[in-house]
C-alpha cells in the first residue's frame, strides 16, 4: 500500500509521457530524432544550409524538408528533424553522421509537496552578483512576481545576447532572457505558449536561485519571512523546455545551444531520466559538456530515486550532481480525537477548522457499492470508491497516502492518512489532512471501532525545528554512480526538503492537480530544490572569480562543504557527496582541482569511448582519444576519490591530483588523512609550497587495504591546510565493493543502463512503466 503513495505525485506527468512515446509503434509516422554529425561546419556554408541540403536529399524534395526540421543546432554539429524509422537508418548509416537519438522525454526533479527556503549566506552586493547570468532549463516563470522585479537591479551585463521571446512575456533587469522550445508541439490547456509558467517549478527554482528578497512571504501564513534567492543581485534567463507533459532531447539541446551563445555564467538544470544513460546519449551531459567548453558550469540535480543504490542520475563528472538534505524546520500537523489523544505527522496544512470536531469514520465503512467498490478497496480512499452519503461532513480515516481528492469528491471534511512512507518531508493537501504512522493509525481505527461517537479536528499546520537536519532525505538518489564506479556521485548535498519559493498563481498549491487555488508562494521538495541553491552558490562563487573554470567553481564548493553527520547516513557520501554547500567559505577555496575539456575526454577514453563516440559527446571531429588503453578513472582531476573494489580483492589504488594555488601566494599546505582500519591513505608529498597564485602542484594519493567483500562503503578523507589554518581544502575517499557484473567501462554493456539489479524496489515497481524510446 505504501509503494503506491507517491505515484499521483508523478503520474500525469509519467502517462502524458508514455501517450506521447506509444506512437513508436508506427513506422512510417514521423518522430523527432536529433541527427548528430561528427563535422564541425566552419566556413561560410551556414548549418542550417547543410542540414536542409542533407534532409532534402534523404525526404526527396525541399519541402518535406522545410516541414521535418525542428531545429539546427550551432554547438552540437547536429540537427533535430521529424523522420520515419526508415529516415531514420538511412541517417544512421551515413557518412559523417555519428547518431541519431530519438526524442527522449526527460522528466522534472522535483515531489510535488512544498517547502521553506531556510539558505542564508552572504553577499557580495549587487553590483558583482549583477554581472552573473544564471540559465535555468526549467517550466518557465511567472515575470510578474515580485520576486522577480526590477527593485534596484541596473541594466544587463554589456556581453548578455539573450533575448525575450513570446507574447504577452516581459522581461526586465532580473529576467533578461526568456526562450520557449517545444519540439513535440503538443500543448495541453493549461500550457502557456511563452516562457510563462504554468506548473509552478520554474518559478520555484529560478527565485531559489536568484529570486529578489521580498518580506512576508509565506504559504496560507505558514514558514512566513523573507523569501530570497541566493544571489539576490544576479540576472535569470529562463529556458521553457519543460511542458505538462515532460522534457524532450530536443528541446534540451536546444535550450543549452541558446544558452552559451547568450551569454549565461551557470546553467541549472532541475530534470532528468529516471535511469542512468551513457553520455552520447544524454542531453543534460552533451548540452552541459558544451556548456563547459564555454567556461559555463552545468549544475544539476541528482534525481529523486533514492534511497536506493546505484540510483543517482546526472553523473557527468564535468557536472555538478546535487543531493537534498533537511533544514532545521520541518511541517507538523495534529489531529486530535474525541477521546483526548493526539497524533502529529508531516504535512502542510493550510487549512483551518477552528478546532470544531467532525464526525469521524474509516474509509472502509464508506463504500460506494453500487460504484464497484467493497471495504478492502474503500479503505484506501482513493477517487470514486467511496460513499458520499457516508463521507458527506465527516473526517475519513484512510489507509493509503493519497492526493485528498477522493474525500474531497465525497464531500467528505478532511482526512486522516495512515503511511510509513513519509517520514522526513512533507505534502500539502487540497483539504484537512495530515499523515500519521500505520501504528498511530492502528489506534485511530480503535477508537472508531469502539466509540460511540467517534470524533476528530485536524489543527492548522505547524513549524517545528529539527534538530537533526542537515541529513539527506530519503528520496534523495544515491550512489554509486551507476556509470563511473571510480567517480563520486552526488557531489554534495543542498536544502531540497520543504522549500518555500514563488510559484504560478495559475499553478496549483498542493498535490491535487485540480486544487483551484491560487498562491504567490509554496512550499515543495525535490532535488530539483536542492539544485538551484547549488547553482545559486555557483553563482555567488562566478560573481566573485570571474575566470574561474568551470572545474575550479564546482571544486570551491565541493572542497569548503560542509561536513556530514556519518552517523545519521548508512550509505554515508553516496548520499551527500563532499557534504552541504557552503558558499560563504566557497568563495575562499585556498586550493581548486582544476580540469578542462582535455582532460575530460581523456577520461572518457580511458572508460571505453572512442574516437567516433568521444566526437558525439564533444561535438568536434578534431576530438581523438590518443591512448585506446582503457583504465581507471583515478586520475582525472576530480576534488573527491572513490575507488570500487570488486568482491575478493584487495583494495588498492593510486590517485594522482594537481592542485591550483587560488589562495596567498605565498602558502605552505600540510596533508591529514583520515581512514577506517579496513584501509589506509598515503600520500606523497605531504607537503606543498606556493609561491604565486595560478601556481599548480601535484601529488599521489596511494588506498590500500585486505580483500573486502560485500562492503556497501567505507570512507576517509585528505585534507590539505595552510599554516594559518586560513584553508582546508577536503577530499572524502571512498572505498566500496561494486555489484559483480558492474562494469568499468558501460559504454560496451548498456545492461545496467536499462535497469539496475541491486535489491529494492527498482523504479518500474516503485512508478509504474515509463517507456523510453
Ligand atoms: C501510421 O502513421 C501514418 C502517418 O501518420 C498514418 O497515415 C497511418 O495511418 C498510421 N498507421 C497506423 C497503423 O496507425
Ligand atoms: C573535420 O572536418 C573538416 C570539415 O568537414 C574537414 O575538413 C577535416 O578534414 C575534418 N578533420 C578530421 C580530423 O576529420
Ligand atoms: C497575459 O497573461 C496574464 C497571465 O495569464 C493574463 O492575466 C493577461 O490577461 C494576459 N494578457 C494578455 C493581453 O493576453
Ligand atoms: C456511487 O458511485 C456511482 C458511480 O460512480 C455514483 O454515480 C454515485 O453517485 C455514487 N454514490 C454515492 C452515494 O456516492
Ligand atoms: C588542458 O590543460 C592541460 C594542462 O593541464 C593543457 O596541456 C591542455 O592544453 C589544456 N587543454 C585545453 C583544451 O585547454
Ligand atoms: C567506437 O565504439 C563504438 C561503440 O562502442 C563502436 O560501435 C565503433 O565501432 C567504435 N569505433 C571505432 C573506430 O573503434
Ligand atoms: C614570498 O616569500 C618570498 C620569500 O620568503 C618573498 O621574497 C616574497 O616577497 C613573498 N611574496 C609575497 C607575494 O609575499
Ligand atoms: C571494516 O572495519 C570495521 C571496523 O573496524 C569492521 O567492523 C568491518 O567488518 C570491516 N570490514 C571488512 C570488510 O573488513
Amino acid at each position: 500500500m505504501a509503494k503506491k503513495g507517491l505515484i499521483p505525485l508523478l503520474c500525469s506527468l509519467l502517462f502524458a509521457a508514455f501517450l506521447l512515446n506509444s506512437h513508436a509503434a508506427n513506422a512510417s509516422e514521423r518522430k523527432i530524432h536529433v541527427v548528430y554529425m561528427g563535422d564541425r561546419l566552419k566556413g561560410d556554408l551556414s548549418a542550417k544550409r547543410v542540414h536542409y541540403s542533407m534532409l532534402t536529399s534523404v525526404l526527396g524534395s525541399s519541402s518535406s524538408a522545410k516541414e521535418s526540421l525542428v531545429y539546427s543546432y550551432g554547438n552540437f554539429n547536429a540537427f533535430a528533424a521529424k523522420l520515419t524509422e526508415e529516415e531514420v537508418k538511412t541517417f544512421s548509416e551515413m557518412d559523417g553522421v555519428v547518431r541519431v537519438i530519438p526524442n527522449h522525454i526527460l522528466q522534472l526533479h522535483t515531489t510535488r509537496s512544498w517547502d521553506f527556503l531556510g539558505f542564508s549566506q552572504s553577499s557580495l552586493g549587487a553590483r558583482i552578483e549583477g554581472d552573473v547570468v544564471i540559465g535555468l532549463l526549467d517550466t518557465g516563470i511567472w515575470p510578474e512576481h515580485e520576486s522577480f522585479t526590477n527593485q534596484e537591479l541596473g541594466a544587463p551585463p554589456s556581453k548578455w545576447k539573450g533575448i525575450c521571446q513570446g507574447a504577452n512575456f516581459t522581461c526586465n533587469n532580473k529576467i533578461v532572457g526568456a526562450r520557449y522550445y517545444n519540439s513535440e508541439e503538443w500543448y495541453s490547456d493549461t500550457d502557456f505558449k511563452s516562457p510563462r509558467d504554468s506548473e509552478g517549478h520554474g518559478t520555484h527554482t529560478s527565485s531559489t536561485a536568484a529570486g529578489n528578497r521580498v518580506a512576508d512571504a509565506s504559504y496560507y501564513g505558514l514558514a512566513n519571512g523573507i523569501a530570497r534567492g541566493g544571489v539576490p543581485g544576479a540576472r535569470i534567463a529562463m529556458y521553457k523546455v519543460c511542458w505538462s507533459f515532460g522534457c524532450a532531447t530536443a528541446d534540451i539541446l536546444a535550450a543549452f545551444d541558446d544558452a552559451i551563445a547568450d551569454g549565461v555564467d551557470i546553467i541549472s538544470v532541475s530534470l532528468g531520466f529516471i535511469f542512468a544513460l551513457a553520455y552520447d546519449e544524454d542531453p543534460i551531459a552533451i548540452g552541459a559538456f558544451h556548456a563547459m567548453k564555454n567556461g559555463i558550469l552545468t549544475s544539476n540535480s541528482a534525481g529523486n530515486s533514492g534511497p536506493w543504490p546505484y540510483s543517482v542520475v546526472n553523473f557527468a563528472p564535468w557536472t555538478l550532481t546535487v543531493a537534498a538534505s533537511t533544514i532545521d524546520r520541518k511541517f507538523v500537523t495534529r489531529v486530535e480525537l474525541g477521546n483526548g489523544m493526539s497524533y502529529a505527522g508531516p504535512s502542510i496544512n493550510s487549512f483551518d477548522l477552528h478546532g470544531k470536531s467532525y464526525p469521524l469514520i474509516w474509509g472502509g465503512d464508506a463504500a460506494n457499492y453500487s460504484a464497484g467498490s467493497n471495504p478492502d478497496l474503500s479503505k484506501y480512499c482513493i477517487n470514486g470508491y467511496l460513499n458520499s452519503y457516508r463521507v458527506y461532513g465527516n473526517i475519513v480515516f484512510c489507509e493509503l497516502l493519497w492526493d485528498g481528492t477522493g474525500i474531497l469528491e465525497a464531500s467528505g471534511v478532511g482526512t486522516i492518512m495512515a503511511s510509513d512512507r513519509l517520514k522526513d518531508f512533507a505534502f500539502s493537501f487540497p483539504l484537512p489532512a495530515t499523515v500519521i504512522s500505520t501504528k498511530d493509525g492502528e489506534q485511530i481505527l480503535d477508537y472508531i471501532r469502539s466509540a460511540e461517537y467517534p470524533v476528530a479536528t485536524i489543527l492548522f499546520g505547524e513549524t517545528w525545528s529539527d534538530v537533526m537536519a542537515p541529513y539527506v532525505v530519503s528520496f534523495s538518489s544515491r550512489g554509486p554512480n551507476p556509470m563511473n564506479p571510480d567517480i563520486l556521485k552526488p557531489d554534495l548535498t543542498a536544502p531540497g526538503v520543504d522549500i518555500i519559493a514563488a510559484w504560478s498563481p495559475v499553478a496549483p498549491p498542493s498535490v491535487a492537480y485540480e486544487d483551484p487555488r491560487s498562491v504567490n508562494y509554496n512550499i515543495i521538495s525535490g532535488t530539483s530544490m536542492s539544485c538551484p541553491h547549488a547553482s545559486g552558490a555557483a553563482a555567488y562563487v562566478k560573481a566573485a572569480h570571474p575566470d574561474w573554470s568551470p572545474a575550479a567553481v564546482k571544486s570551491a564548493l565541493m572542497t569548503t562543504a560542509t561536513v556530514m553527520d556519518s552517523t545519521k547516513h548508512e550509505d554515508l557520501e553516496f548520499a551527500y557527496g563532499s557534504g552541504q554547500i557552503n558558499p560563504a567559505h566557497a568563495i575562499e577555496p585556498g586550493l581548486v582541482y582544476d580540469a578542462n575539456e582535455t582532460d575530460y575526454i581523456n577520461f572518457l577514453c580511458k572508460q571505453g569511448y572512442n574516437t567516433t563516440t568521444i566526437r558525439l559527446i564533444t561535438g568536434d571531429n578534431s576530438s581523438v582519444c590518443t591512448s585506446t588503453v582503457i583504465g581507471r578513472a583515478w586520475d582525472l582531476n576530480y576534488p573527491s576519490f572513490s575507488l570500487a573494489v570488486e568482491d575478493g580483492e584487495p583494495i588498492s589504488g593510486v590517485f594522482t591530483r594537481t592542485v591550483t594555488n587560488v589562495g596567498s601566494a605565498n602558502s605552505t599546505y600540510t596533508v591529514r588523512m583520515y581512514s577506517p582500519s579496513n584501509f589506509s591513505i598515503s600520500v606523497e608529498p605531504q607537503v606543498l609550497s606556493f609561491s604565486t597564485v595560478g601556481e599548480k602542484k601535484s601529488y599521489t594519493v596511494t588506498v590500500t587495504g585486505g580483500t573486502i567483500s560485500q562492503q556497501k562503503i567505507m570512507s576517509g578523507a585528505i585534507i590539505w591546510t595552510d599554516g594559518d589554518h586560513q584553508y582546508e581544502v577536503r577530499s572524502p575517499v571512498v572505498v566500496y565493493n561494486v555489484l559483480p557484473g558492474y562494469t568499468y567501462f558501460p559504454p560496451q554493456n548498456s545492461k545496467f543502463q536499462e535497469k539496475p539489479t541491486f535489491q529494492g524496489p527498482s523504479m518500474y515497481e516503485k512508478y509504474g512503466v515509463l517507456r523510453r524510446n
